[in-house]
């Protein structure tokens, strides 16, 4: 299959390139390079050995997705290009409605112009909200506590109201747990910019001594040992996940969690990366971040029966990858 890729050249979306490519299907990426480098493309092509078609543009813009959907033979869509920190998309709510909302509007338009009838969405577990762990797809969404969670609840929201009449349209709403980890020729990998917001960059900036010390928000959590858990999935293992979800797509909705399943404490994580690396990571305990919560991981079941895909790879493959790839790559 020809696949436009949105978000490409990012984290996840880079890694999913190299999966699709692969698996036989051709890409075409569309970035606008604000969280991400044109280098990824060279990496990719490095990686897989086969060509990639780039375009530079926003994927809000009407007119230049149109350019592309009318000059080439589409067969589905993975839309992952969006703004992802949830802290900042409560200082600045209007550009993530915005970018994130429009986007998925946009693409959705110009597949039905199109006829285009597959598209996979990059969601989040977040939508969850609250409820109880582990989380099922079947579970009713809650509200989340910022603007990040409420754009991905509404892009399900559009994609679901469109295929409900538009009975051709296979959409899949893949929702993401903590997606650690690098492509094992560590060329490719997580760089965010500043200081990281998630656990696993942190901890790779702590061990090279870029950062001081790890901050660990909360140990008086309900938990094995007071800290956050959270389901950390292997990028490899998401990639594949995508790859899965196109490949078995049918008519109608599907929601899938991509996760493993397994909830790894803060402190856990920091132990095993300790111990894959044999390296130390110094860290202290500060106070609970405002929106977090104790327990976030998925009921897998799913996407095993359905898509016939599992995460594969476990917490020490996760760590040891992060950690060639904080060597090799960053500053
Ligand atoms: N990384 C995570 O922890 C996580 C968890 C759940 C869901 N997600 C979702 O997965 C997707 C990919 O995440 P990632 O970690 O690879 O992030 P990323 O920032 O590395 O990649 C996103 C890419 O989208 C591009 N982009 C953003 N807005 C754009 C626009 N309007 N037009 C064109 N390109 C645009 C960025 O330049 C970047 O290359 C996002 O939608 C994110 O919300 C990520």
């Amino acid at each position: 299959m020809n696949i436009l890729v949105t978000g490409g050249t990012g984290y996840i979306g880079s890694h999913t390139c190299i999966a699709l490519l692969e698996s036989g299907h051709s890409v075409i990426i569309a970035d606008n390079l604000s969280n991400s480098k044109s280098e990824s493309i060279k990496k990719i092509i490095d990686i897989s050995k086969k060509e990639v078609t780039f375009f530079e543009i926003d994927v809000t813009d009407e007119e230049a997705v149109d350019h592309i959907f009318r000059n080439h033979e589409i067969d589905g869509v993975i839309h992952f290009a969006g703004l992802k920190a949830v802290g900042e998309s409560v200082e600045k709510p209007l550009e993530y409605y915005y970018n994130n909302v429009v986007s998925t509007m946009v693409l959705t338009k110009a597949c039905q112009t199109y006829g285009v009838n597959r598209f996979v969405f990059s969601s989040s577990a977040t939508v969850y909200g609250d409820n109880t762990v582990p989380f099922v797809e079947t579970m009713s969404l809650l509200p989340t506590t910022n603007p990040y969670g409420e754009t991905k609840a509404m892009s399900e929201r559009i994609l679901t109201d469109f295929a409900n009449v538009n009975p051709s349209f296979s959409v899949s709403l893949l929702r993401y747990f903590n997606p650690v980890g690098a492509h094992e020729s560590g060329l490719i990998g997580e760089s965010p910019n500043g200081i990281p917001n998630n656990l696993m960059p942190y901890v790779t900036q702590v061990a090279k001594g870029k950062l001081h010390n790890l901050r660990v928000f909360g140990n008086d959590y309900p938990t094995i040992d007071g800290t956050g858990i959270r389901d950390y999935i292997h990028v490899l293992d998401l990639a594949e996940g995508h790859v899965a979800a196109l490949e078995n797509q049918t008519e109608g909705v599907h929601v899938y969690n991509l996760g493993t399943g397994k909830g790894t404490s803060v402190l856990e994580l920091v132990k095993a990366f300790e111990e894959a690396n044999d390296i130390e990571v110094p860290f202290e305990i500060v106070d609970r971040r405002p929106g977090d919560i104790a327990s976030c991981y998925a009921e897998t079941s799913k996407a095993k029966r359905e898509l016939g895909w599992s995460a594969k790879r476990d917490i020490v493959t996760m760590c040891r990858d992060a950690w060639r790839f904080e060597k090799n790559n960053m500053e």
